[in-house]
């Protein structure tokens, strides 16, 4: 078992509930410290040691780094595009300095690693839509998107200049069962699930021809603990990956469900979010982190659908 000492902040969230769980099978679950705002997640109780903490506290979290010794942090607390929206000074706020603490920390305390996701949200509307490259045109409207592609420059800043080894990847929208999503755009596409067998219908917040990256959480943390895993010397972006599996609309998602639910039924009914989710690529190229840590993921809509319906169902 490698000897590390893992914080992750924000664990009770989307990502941070099965990034937990997933390092607690490979560090050993006293290593991997679990802490959030929030009560912890009822899937992590019992699984490892829990601490309340705000990751706008510098001072708290520089203690329960040295007093846990810590030599990784994983920062996943933010605020994500469509509740940033509503308040974007909090957006702003939370998502550059909290990301600030850590990185200062990480450098006092010469800790080995941090992880730090950006989004896809970093895209804007002067982009290219389909298949839209690592390097290209990045033009983000909203306060989501500016604080991720502010945050990628200064993890490229902190490993120039002061050598953090800090990695990141550009997370399409997260699809999963095991833990709610927090805020996002693409949320519609796990609330469908749960109207889907609730109800039998959904009334989405998205127009039914809106295509936007996703990706099935598995996937997701396959991606993350890949490139932390990774040699450094084969990390060739210092800002963050892009990672691509699925592009789909909802209309292609409702008629997934509806192979396996043939009574189902779908309004759309678009709201703000519409715009944020216009303002974004359809597809991603991904060819760098295919390149550089052998990137491939697993999951196909029609894979995802099954097993999100299957685990909701139990
Ligand atoms: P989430 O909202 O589900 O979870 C964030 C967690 O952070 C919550 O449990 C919240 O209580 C906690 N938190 C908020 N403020 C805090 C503070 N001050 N101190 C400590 N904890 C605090 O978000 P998520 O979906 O799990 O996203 C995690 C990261 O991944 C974010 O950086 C997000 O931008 C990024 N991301 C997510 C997606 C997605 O589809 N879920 C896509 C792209 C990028
Ligand atoms: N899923 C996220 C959102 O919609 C993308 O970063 O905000």
């Amino acid at each position: 078992m490698l000897k590390e000492r893992i914080l992750v902040i924000g664990a009770s969230g989307q990502i941070g509930v099965e990034l937990t769980l997933a390092l607690r099978k490979i560090y050993g679950n006293a290593n991997v410290i679990a802490s959030d705002l929030r009560e912890q997640n009822p899937l992590l109780q019992g699984t490892g040691p829990y601490v309340s903490l705000d990751v706008m506290n510098k001072e708290m979290l520089h203690v329960q780094v040295i007093r846990q010794g810590i030599t990784q942090i994983y920062l996943l607390a933010a605020i994500l595009s469509a509740t940033g929206e509503k308040n974007p000074n909090l957006a702003w706020n939370l998502n550059m300095q909290g990301l600030l603490n850590v990185l200062d920390i990480a450098r006092e305390e010469k800790l080995h690693k941090v992880y730090w996701p950006s989004s896809i949200a970093v895209f804007g509307p002067t982009s290219p839509k389909i298949d839209c490259p690592q390097q290209t045109i990045i033009e983000p409207t909203t306060v989501y998107g500016i604080s991720k592609y502010a945050g990628e420059f200064w993890c490229n800043y902190y490993f120039h200049r002061f050598g953090v080894d800090v990695r990141s990847i550009r997370y399409p929208g997260l699809i999963s069962y095991k833990s709610a999503p927090g805020g996002g755009t693409t949320d519609y596409a796990v609330e469908i699930f749960h109207d889907a067998l609730a109800d039998k219908h959904y009334d989405c917040f998205l127009k039914e021809n809106t295509y936007l990256p996703m990706m099935y959480m598995p996937d997701a943390i396959k991606a993350t603990i890949s490139l932390m895993e990774a040699p450094a010397k084969d990390i060739t972006i210092r800002t963050s990956y892009n990672v691509g599996a699925l592009s789909f609309s909802p209309k292609e998602l409702a008629e997934c469900i509806q192979q396996h639910i043939p009574d189902f039924t779908i309004a759309y009914l678009p709201d703000y979010r519409q715009s944020i989710a216009d303002s974004w690529p359809s597809s991603i190229n991904d060819a760098v982190a295919r390149k550089d840590w052998n990137w491939s993921p697993e999951y196909t809509l029609e894979s995802m659908t099954q097993e999100m319906l299957e685990n909701l169902q139990k």
